[in-house]
């Protein structure tokens, strides 16, 4: 081949470059994978948001400011720390971990869910959840070739403890996600039935207290007494959704194992030293979830007082409420006054017709309480 053949052939396309990235994909991306779509994250410039728990508030000017200083001096051209110790003992204090237990970080709470599965489930081994529940439990299980089994509710969304025995026992899981409060029904499952199912369980319980701030309800004090019990826990509905930080406790045994799956450096270092000036105000985060908490019940009073609704009791910073009219019928009307809202009416029958709420500022729930008083009147 002369050298001018030799260089046409290398410029021009081989046929394997001909064939589509369609093709391709179709050919070797899983099939659940191709079946599903791509989470959906709502950005929201104009209007009010309702729709993801978080907090209304942003935080205050002068901390902003003292965030923007610590983060203009975190070295960029490093890789970050994995579990700074000042970082640590500041969430151990902040959060009341106990001493004995140790911490693991993740880039929300949603990739620790994702570890957690990573690290126990051989491919068809069970993942088992109450449902309706946390949707990423179940996507977490599927994602990692683990089987996930949901547990219905009693019909009041109550959880079914007889019901989740025996699941126990015939589908014996590696992992059971107990979320307290549940979202998105917003109960909490009774002590004595948490007890029992952290006797029954072969492998991990799992109490993901992701709605902690809005209840006096934890099992962060036992989280060492029980061999088999971790809390996970994200600051994600406590005013920092946007920085993308949770953390999981337990046995430094447990956490030893899950270490070794954790992706190297998956906390950066901007959240890093952002976090550790948050956690120095704390006060900040409290202040904003009692206003939330505060609020919660007036909100569910006011809510159940419009024509046609069932507002199920809620521990969180949300509430699951059931509209008579249709659940399509008011999202619809709630998302043209630009009022956004999670419609959970066609996800499970349990929730036939019903929309889940974030509790807002107080001007935000009284625009929402003016605008469903207007759909809802006759
Ligand atoms: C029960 C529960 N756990 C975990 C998460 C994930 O939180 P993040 O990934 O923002 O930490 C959520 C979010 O809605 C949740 O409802």
């Amino acid at each position: 081949m002369s050298f001018r053949e030799s260089f046409v052939s290398l410029v021009q396309p081989s046929p394997s470059t001909t064939r589509s990235a369609a093709a391709v994909a179709q050919a070797t991306v899983r099939d659940d994978v191709r079946a599903i779509a791509a989470y959906a994250s709502h950005v929201c410039t104009d209007g009010i948001k309702l729709d993801a728990m978080e907090c209304p508030e942003g935080l205050p000017e002068a901390l902003r400011a003292e965030i923007a200083h610590a983060v203009s001096r975190v070295a960029l051209n490093r890789y970050p720390d994995s579990a700074p110790a000042t970082l640590v003992a500041q969430l151990r204090e902040a959060f009341a971990i106990p001493a004995q237990a140790d911490l693991l970080f993740g880039n929300g709470s949603d990739e620790l869910i994702h570890l957690i599965v990573q690290a126990t489930c051989e491919p068809g081994d069970v993942v088992l959840s109450p449902s309706p529940s946390f949707v990423y439990f179940d996507m977490a299980a599927r994602f990692n070739h683990a089987r996930f089994v949901g547990v219905s509710l009693a019909t009041d969304l109550s959880l079914d403890l007889d019901a989740m025995l025996e699941a126990i026992a015939a589908h014996q899981p590696k992992v059971i996600f107990l979320a307290m409060p549940n979202n998105p029904t917003g109960g909490l499952w009774p002590e004595q039935s948490v007890r029992a199912i952290l006797k029954a369980a072969p492998g991990l319980v799992v109490i993901d207290e992701a709605y902690q701030a809005f209840t006096d309800v934890t099992w962060m004090p036992e989280v060492l007494t029980h061999p088999n019990l971790l809390v996970l826990r994200t600051l994600s509905k406590i005013g920092l959704a946007g920085l993308r930080f949770g953390y999981l406790t337990g046995d430094p045994v447990w956490m030893k194992e899950l270490n070794k799956v954790r992706p190297p450096y998956n906390i950066d270092a901007v959240t890093l030293a952002a976090l550790s000036v948050v956690l120095s105000h704390k006060a900040v985060l409290d202040e904003q979830a009692a206003r939330l908490r505060d609020a919660r019940a007036p909100l569910a009073l006011a809510l159940a007082s419009l024509p046609g609704t069932t507002v199920f009791e809620s521990a969180g910073n949300f509430l699951l409420v059931r509209f008579a009219i249709g659940g399509d019928t008011v999202f619809q009307a709630l998302s043209a006054r630009k009022i956004f809202v999670r419609n959970f009416s066609g996800v499970h029958p349990l929730l036939a017709n019903c929309l889940r709420i974030s509790i807002g500022s107080t001007e935000e729930n009284t625009v929402l309480l003016a605008a469903l008083n207007d759909i809802l009147s006759p």
